[in-house]
């Protein structure tokens, strides 16, 4: 039997770092912290752990506002608790995936700094996108290079001073403190090739690659001009020339043995477009969001996952599949109905695992999801720390509520994140003294306890199913599809349906009969 790399069919547990766990006090979580937890990882029954970044940096959008490249914050740690890390995940049996930052750095980074010192045209600006403005409606006025806005509200550009009231503007897709690199410079590229060596050699076994799309872009820098940012074959993602940086990496990644990887957060509008990154001396996995985005229906599911597998069928990459994230709302919270059945948000969720692990490729997790946290959605406005929440001036709320630290232990904050008397660096809800690792551990009817028995099941089954799906016939509120020896059953309506033949191993809820109550999924053993 030919022998399947480990990312093909991986469950990925995605830790973000700040939340995991807080070995040293400071309220934030660290890396001796996730050491501390690997047994609650290996329990759980994951394969491999993605680590958001943890690199020297100012948290200006948590992280993902690198200042340096090769050094771990010290809130998180030092580069001898990395190497332990790896060491211990690996000791676990467990893989380790990095984050790896591209399209920009933080304004603190020394090469910005020196940016910012030097003059319009030198070389030292010539390493991010600088420009200078348009003339405004008013003589003296500047507006921006153009009307790109950022991600996070308001334009793309900041106006820096250069003295005698003049000066450039630079490009940044995101925070005003996450200047884009200019990737036709190839100092950028060699700085990448080798900040990627410098992890290998630590040992990971991958990368997550953040913004893998926008490297490049047009280099007419034209105005948008009313479309969509993200429109394909628009000036900001997807260009042609960023393939050529990951035919690169991937060359980098085959001359370290081990199977090593990387998955792209490559958000394009279009299967062709995805496929690309897919080719075979490209990326081994892009994320594909579809399950994500799904509301809750049978048909929207069975949509998404049609498109997804056939967006990847020609590429002959594994499909991979995502509930959850650091970005996005926990999918608890979004399977709740307002003034609908009490817990069916939970219920919902319980479902939507197994859908999840029994479609192939492979499944990232969101850390919390195992223990049913619904997201935050009370913080108050001074705790906020996303910068979508102050770009927008407070109109959106941003991402902390899915980042509030995970509950550990005991009954009141920290919950066994911190040690006792410390304040974690987002308030944690008063009543999630049940919601802990430890009060869920031992109980058999909990989250975490059906979260292992599915993973465990996954494993035990893993290596009979085929990679292929094959849809069966069902009502239409319902999923039916079948791998191999496992038949997947998932209601997404509110009455009973007729199961489909085969002898049921894991439900997400007790059948009535020979009936799947509405909200359940069941895994069958195919007769
Ligand atoms: C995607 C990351 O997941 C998100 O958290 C971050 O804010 C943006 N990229 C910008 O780096």
């Amino acid at each position: 039997m030919t022998r399947i790399p480990w990312w093909r069919d991986a469950v990925v547990y995605e830790i973000y770092v700040r939340s995991f766990a807080d070995a040293d006090g400071n309220g934030e979580g660290d890396l001796q912290g996730i050491r501390s937890r690997l047994g609650h990882l290996r329990d759980l029954g994951v394969d491999a752990l993605w680590l958001t970044p943890f690199y020297r940096s100012p948290l200006a959008d948590g992280g993902y506002d690198v200042a340096d490249y090769r050094d771990v914050d010290p809130r998180f740690g030092t580069l001898d608790d990395f190497d332990a890390l790896v060491a211990d995940v690996h000791a676990h049996g467990l893989r380790l995936i990095v984050d790896i930052v591209p399209n920009h750095s933080s304004d603190r980074h020394p090469w910005f700094q020196e940016a910012l010192a030097a003059p319009p045209g030198s070389p030292e600006r010539a390493r991010y996108i600088f420009r200078p403005g348009r003339p405004g409606e008013r003589p003296g006025e500047e507006q921006p290079p153009n009307d790109w806005p950022s991600a996070f509200g308001g334009p793309a550009w900041t106006r820096v001073d250069d003295g005698a009231g003049g000066g450039e503007w630079y490009l940044h897709l995101y925070a005003r403190e996450q200047p884009d690199f200019n990737w036709r410079n190839p100092e950028v590229r060699h700085e990448f090739e080798d900040v990627l060596r410098f992890w290998l050699d630590r040992g990971v076994d991958g990368f997550r690659i953040d913004v893998a799309a926008g490297l490049f872009k047009d280099e007419s820098f034209g105005d948008l001009a009313g479309r969509d940012r993200r429109v394909a074959n628009g000036p900001i993602y997807s260009r042609p020339e960023v393939h050529e940086v990951y035919r690169k990496w991937r060359r980098i990644l085959d001359e370290y043995g081990g199977d090593r990887m990387a998955i792209g957060e490559v958000w394009t509008d279009g299967p062709e477009d995805l496929a690309l990154y897919l080719r075979p001396d490209e990326l081994h996995q892009v994320f594909q969001f579809d399950l994500q985005l799904a509301s809750w229906s049978a048909t929207a599911f069975r949509d998404v996952i049609d498109a997804a597998l056939k967006a990847v069928a020609p590429t002959g990459a594994a499909p991979t599949w995502v509930l959850s994230s650091h970005d996005s709302i926990r999918h608890l919270t979004r399977y709740e109905r307002p003034g609908g059945i009490p817990g069916i948000e939970r219920a919902r969720a319980k479902a939507a695992l197994l859908l999840l692990l029994s479609l192939p490729g492979s499944a990232y997790l969101y850390q919390g999801e195992e223990l049913g946290l619904p997201e935050v959605t009370d913080l108050p406005d001074e705790a906020r720390q996303d910068p979508i929440f102050e770009r927008t001036c407070g109109e959106l709320a941003g991402r902390d509520g899915c980042r509030v630290p995970l509950p550990w232990s005991g009954r009141a904050e920290p919950f066994g994140f911190s040690p006792a008397g410390v304040r974690p660096w987002l308030p944690m809800p008063r009543d999630w003294a049940s919601m802990t690792v430890e009060a869920q551990a031992s109980d058999p009817s909990s989250m975490l306890a059906y979260y292992r028995g599915a993973l465990a099941m996954r494993r035990r089954l893993a290596g009979d199913l085929p990679e292929e799906l094959e849809w069966l016939d069902s009502p239409d509120t319902a999923l039916f599809f079948r791998r191999g020896p496992l038949t997947c059953a998932l209601n997404c309506g509110e009455n009973p349906v007729r199961l489909p033949p085969g002898t049921p191993l894991l439900t997400s809820a007790p059948l009535y009969g020979d009936l799947l109550p509405g909200n359940t999924a069941a895994w069958l053993r195919t007769p």
